[in-house]
C-alpha cells in the first residue's frame, strides 16, 4: 500500500474505523478534523453487518499451513483454487473483465500487484531489446495521463528502480522506445473514463481497474486489456484483507510475475484469500445462483442466503444518494465546480445509470488553494499537486461512514461564494 494513503490515524473503534451503527466515532465535533483524504471503504460497513454470520470464515489451528497451494489451473503455487474460481465467477457475473484464458494471479492488494506487474513488464522489455542503441539496460518510462493516482508517482519515486521510472503525464510523453503507460479507469481522482493516450511502437499498458463496478460506473463492456488490475478493498469494501488480483494475458509475462510474487513475499496469505474467495462467491451467488451440483468453498452445494437488497444495488443506491446530496449542497454555496458525467447503458443493471466516481473532485471557482480551504472548515482532503494538477482541485473520497459524510456536507454548507 502506498505509505500515504494510510498514512493518518484514523478513528479506530472495532477495527473497522466504524461503530457499530455505522458511524465513525469522534466525527460530531466541528473542531475536530474530518478526513475524506484517504479512499478507506468504510461506507460498505453497514452491509457487510448485516450479513456476518453469513460470511463468517472459520480457519482450524492445522490448516493453511504451506507456502503451497494446491497448483490451481494458472500454475500460481501459493494461490487456492477456489480464490482463483471466485475471480472467475464474479467477472462472468458482472461482465467487466475477460478472465476466460486468461492468468489469474493475487497479490497483497493491487499495489503489490502494480510494482510487481512493472517490474515484469520493464524486465521483459529490457531481456528482449534487439535495437543496439536499447541493448544496454535502460529505465523504462512509466507515464500517466494527469490528473493521476497519486501514489503512482509516489511509489516510484520512492523505490528508485534501476529498470523503470517515473516521467509523469502521458499527455506530453514524446520518447522513442519502450515505456509502460498506466490506464486507471474510472480514473481516481477524477472519474473520468479513459484509454491510453500515448498509444505509440513498444508501448505497454497496465489497466488499473480498481473502480470499474457496477456501484461507481456504468458496465458497458468487458475489459479486456494485456495487464489488469482489481482490488478487494473498492470491489467489496475489505481493504485490511490486502487482496488484490491480476488478470495477464501473456505466459511470459504472468510467469515473471508469479516468479516476483515468490521472490518478493512467497506468495500471498492463504487466510486473505480464503475470505476474498467467501465475500466474491457471495457477491456473485447473489446474481447468479449456484448451477446443480456445483460446491461453493465450504462445500456446500446451496447458496447461502441473501439479504433483500443485495451488494451492487446496495453500494450504488448509497453513492448515488450521497452525489445528489453533494451535488445540491455545492451547488448552493457555488463555490466549487464538481465535474459533470452522463449517464450510460449498464449491461449489468441493465438500465441506463449514471456513473458515481469514489472521490469527487472538486475545482475552486476562483483559482485559489481547495485543499487550504477545506483545512479551514477542519476538513481533511488530498490537493491537486499531488495527482499532477493545480492546487485549485482537491479529492474528497464518497467512501467514508454516514456520520463523517454528513459532517462533511455540514462544514460545506457554512461556505458562501
Ligand atoms: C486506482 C487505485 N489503484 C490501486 C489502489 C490500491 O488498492 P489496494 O488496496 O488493493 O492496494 C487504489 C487505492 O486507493 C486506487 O485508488
Amino acid at each position: 500500500m502506498c505509505p500515504v494513503e494510510g498514512n493518518q490515524k484514523s478513528n479506530h473503534t472495532n477495527g473497522n474505523g466504524v461503530t457499530t451503527n455505522g458511524n465513525c466515532s469522534g466525527g460530531g465535533n466541528n473542531d475536530v478534523f474530518i478526513s475524506v483524504d484517504r479512499g478507506d471503504p468504510k461506507m460498505y460497513y453497514t452491509f457487510w453487518k448485516n450479513v456476518d454470520d453469513k460470511c463468517t470464515v472459520t480457519i482450524k489451528a492445522s490448516e493453511l499451513m504451506s507456502y503451497f497451494a494446491d497448483l490451481d489451473q494458472g500454475g500460481v503455487f501459493y494461490q487456492l483454487p477456489e480464490f482463483s474460481a471466485a475471480v472467475h465467477q464474479v467477472h462472468r457475473v458482472v461482465g467487466n473483465a475477460v478472465t476466460e484464458g486468461r492468468y489469474i494471479i493475487g497479490g497483497t492488494g493491487s499495489s503489490q500487484l502494480f510494482t510487481v506487474a512493472l517490474r515484469a513488464l520493464a524486465s521483459t522489455v529490457n531481456n528482449t531489446n534487439t535495437d543496439n542503441n536499447l541493448k544496454k539496460k535502460r529505465q523504462i518510462p512509466v507515464v500517466c495521463a494527469e490528473p493521476f493516482y497519486s501514489c503512482y508517482q509516489e511509489a516510484l519515486e520512492e523505490e528508485k528502480s534501476e529498470i523503470y521510472k517515473w516521467q509523469g503525464d502521458a499527455k506530453t510523453f514524446d520518447e522513442e522506445g519502450p515505456y509502460v503507460e498506466v490506464v486507471t479507469t474510472p480514473n481516481n481522482p477524477d472519474g473520468s473514463i479513459r484509454e491510453p493516450v500515448v498509444k505509440k511502437e513498444g508501448g505497454l499498458v497496465i489497466c488499473d481497474l480498481a473502480y470499474y463496478w457496477p456501484q461507481y460506473t456504468p458496465i458497458t463492456t468487458p475489459a479486456d486489456y494485456d495487464v489488469m488490475l482489481f482490488t478487494l478493498s473498492k470491489a467489496t469494501g475489505h481493504a485490511g484483507s490486502r487482496v488484490g488480483w491480476a488478470i495477464v494475458k501473456d505466459k511470459e509475462i504472468a510467469m515473471r510475475m508469479i516468479k516476483l510474487m515468490s521472490l518478493i513475499t512467497i506468495g500471498t496469505c492463504h487466510e486473505g484469500q480464503l475470505r476474498a474467495t467467501k465475500i466474491l462467491e457471495f457477491v456473485a451467488d447473489s446474481y447468479a445462483p449456484l448451477e446443480n451440483g456445483k460446491l461453493n468453498s465450504n462445500g456446500n452445494a446451496h447458496v447461502v442466503e441473501q439479504p433483500s437488497e443485495k451488494f451492487f444495488e446496495f453500494s450504488h443506491r448509497v453513492l448515488a444518494d450521497r452525489w445528489k446530496r453533494l451535488r445540491a449542497v455545492v451547488k448552493r454555496c457555488g463555490v466549487f465546480n464538481l465535474p459533470e458525467y452522463s449517464p450510460e447503458y449498464c449491461n449489468f443493471m441493465n438500465k441506463n445509470i449514471h456513473p458515481n466516481p469514489a472521490y469527487a473532485w472538486m475545482e475552486l471557482k476562483n483559482g485559489e488553494d481547495a485543499e487550504k480551504l477545506m483545512n479551514e472548515l477542519k476538513i481533511q482532503t488530498r490537493g491537486g499537486p499531488r495527482f499532477g494538477v493545480s492546487s485549485k482541485y482537491t479529492r474528497v473520497s464518497m467512501m467514508e461512514c454516514d456520520d463523517t459524510f454528513n459532517q462533511l456536507l455540514d462544514r460545506l454548507s457554512t461556505l458562501e461564494s
